[in-house]
C-alpha cells in the first residue's frame, strides 16, 4: 500500500492508495468518536469497517443528490443516531457521495470529522483530496460549500472494478489532466502507482494553495497559479456541460477541453506543435475523445465560457500551457478562442 501525505500544518491528513486499501480503513479512524454515520449510495456496493457503532445512510444517485435537501436529510439522520461533535462521518462513494457527506459534516454541529472511501477513479485522484465539499442549487453547480478537510482519504483500488465501463473514463480524463500538470509516463504506469502519483500531485498543489486564492490577483499570464491548475481543460469542458445537449460524462469533456487548451496555446504562441500532438497522444491512449459533439456551437460555447466562474477579471480565461508551464491566462481574445473551436469539429 502507498501512503500519500496532505500537508496542511494541524490539518495534515493521510491518503492511502492500494488493492485492498478499505480494509485499513481502522487504521486511519481518530482516537475520540464512538459512533461512524457511513454516507453512500446503494450502487456503490462497498461495505466499510470503522470499529465504531457505526450506522448507514444512502442518498440517492447522480448530481441532484447534490442539494441542500440531501445535507438536511442526512443531518436529521446524523441526529436521530446521537452522532454527537466528537464522533465521524465517512463518505464511502464517487464525488457525488464525498461532496455531499463532507459539506454535512462542515456543517452538522458546526463541523465534524470526516473521512473518504473514495470508490471511483475521479473521486480517488481529484474529488475526495483537498477539502472542497458542496452541493447544486438550480441556479449552478456547487454553489453553496465549505472547505473541510476530511481526516484520512483511502483509494482503493479494488472497487475500481465494479464501476460501468463509463465512469472509469471519465476519471482517465482527469488523469490526462495530471499528465500535463507533471506527472510523467502516466499512461505506462500500473494503476496503484498511477493513483498515488496523482494523489501526490494534487496533494502538492493544495497543500500549497489550499484555498484557491493564489490566482485571484494579476492581469495576463499569472505564473504563481496554484489550485487554479487543477482546472486545467475545464473551461471548455464546463462549457460542454452546461450547454448540456451532448452525451459527455465530465472526463470525456475534459479530454476535449485538454486538446482544446493546447490547440489554443498554440495559436496564442506559447507551445509548438509538439506538445500539441503529445496531448492527443495521451488522450488517444486513454480512448477518450478530442474533437466536438457534432453539432456543437463554437459561438454558444464561448458565450458560456465568458461566464465560467473561474473568470474573476475581464476577457476569456484559460489555464495554458507555455514556455514556463501551465498557468492562468486572462484577457484571451474572444476570435482565437472560436477559431481554436474551428479546428475541432
Ligand atoms: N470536491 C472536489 O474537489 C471535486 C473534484 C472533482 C469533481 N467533483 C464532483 O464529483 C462529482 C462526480 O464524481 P464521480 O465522477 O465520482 O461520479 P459519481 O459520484 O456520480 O459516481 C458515478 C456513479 O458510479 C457509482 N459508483 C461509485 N463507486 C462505484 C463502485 N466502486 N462500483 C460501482 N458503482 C460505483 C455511483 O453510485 C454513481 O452512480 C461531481 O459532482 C463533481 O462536481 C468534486
Amino acid at each position: 500500500m502507498k501512503q500519500v501525505r496532505v500537508d496542511l500544518g494541524e490539518r495534515s491528513y493521510p491518503v492511502l492508495v492500494g488493492h485492498g486499501a478499505r480494509h485499513s480503513l481502522g487504521s486511519v479512524v481518530p482516537a475520540g468518536p464512538k459512533k461512524a454515520a457511513v454516507v453512500t449510495q446503494e450502487a456503490v456496493g462497498v461495505l466499510v469497517e470503522t470499529g465504531l457503532e457505526q450506522r448507514t445512510f444512502c442518498i440517492a444517485g447522480g448530481e441532484e443528490a447534490k442539494s441542500m435537501s440531501s445535507v438536511e436529510d442526512l443531518c436529521r439522520g446524523f441526529a436521530g443516531f446521537g452522532l454527537t461533535r466528537a464522533d465521524l462521518v465517512v463518505g464511502v462513494g464517487g464525488g457525488v457521495v464525498t461532496d455531499v457527506a463532507g459539506f454535512a459534516a462542515a456543517v452538522y454541529h458546526r463541523g465534524v470529522r470526516v473521512a473518504h472511501v473514495a470508490t471511483t477513479l475521479l473521486g480517488q485522484i481529484d474529488a475526495a483530496i483537498g477539502g472542497k465539499t458542496g452541493v447544486n442549487l438550480p441556479e449552478g453547480k456547487n454553489l453553496v460549500g465549505a472547505f473541510w478537510q476530511p481526516v484520512a482519504v483511502i483509494c482503493d483500488t479494488e472497487v475500481l472494478s465494479s464501476l460501468p465501463p463509463r465512469e472509469y473514463r471519465s476519471g482517465l480524463g482527469e488523469m490526462a489532466k495530471y499528465a500535463f500538470l507533471g506527472v510523467p509516463d502516466l499512461p505506462e504506469l500500473e494503476l496503484d502507482e498511477a493513483v498515488a502519483r496523482c494523489v501526490e500531485l494534487k496533494a502538492s498543489i493544495v497543500s500549497a494553495d489550499e484555498r484557491e486564492t493564489a490566482s485571484l490577483a494579476g492581469q495576463g499570464a499569472t505564473s504563481d497559479s496554484g489550485r487554479a491548475l487543477l482546472n486545467y481543460g475545464h473551461t471548455l469542458a464546463h462549457a460542454l456541460e452546461t450547454v448540456g445537449q451532448y452525451d459527455l460524462r465530465h472526463g470525456e469533456a475534459v479530454a476535449v477541453g485538454l486538446v482544446y487548451a493546447a490547440r489554443l496555446a498554440r495559436r496564442l504562441g506559447r507551445i509548438g506543435d509538439d506538445r500539441v500532438e503529445q496531448h492527443a497522444r495521451v488522450v488517444s491512449a486513454y480512448d477518450l475523445p478530442s474533437r466536438l459533439p457534432a453539432g456543437a456551437d463554437p459561438v454558444e460555447l464561448v458565450a458560456v465560457m465568458g461566464r465560467d466562474k473561474k473568470v474573476t477579471g475581464g476577457g476569456l480565461t484559460f489555464v495554458l500551457d507555455g514556455p514556463s508551464g501551465l498557468e492562468v491566462v486572462r484577457g484571451v481574445a474572444v476570435e482565437a478562442a472560436l477559431s481554436t473551436l474551428a479546428e475541432l469539429k
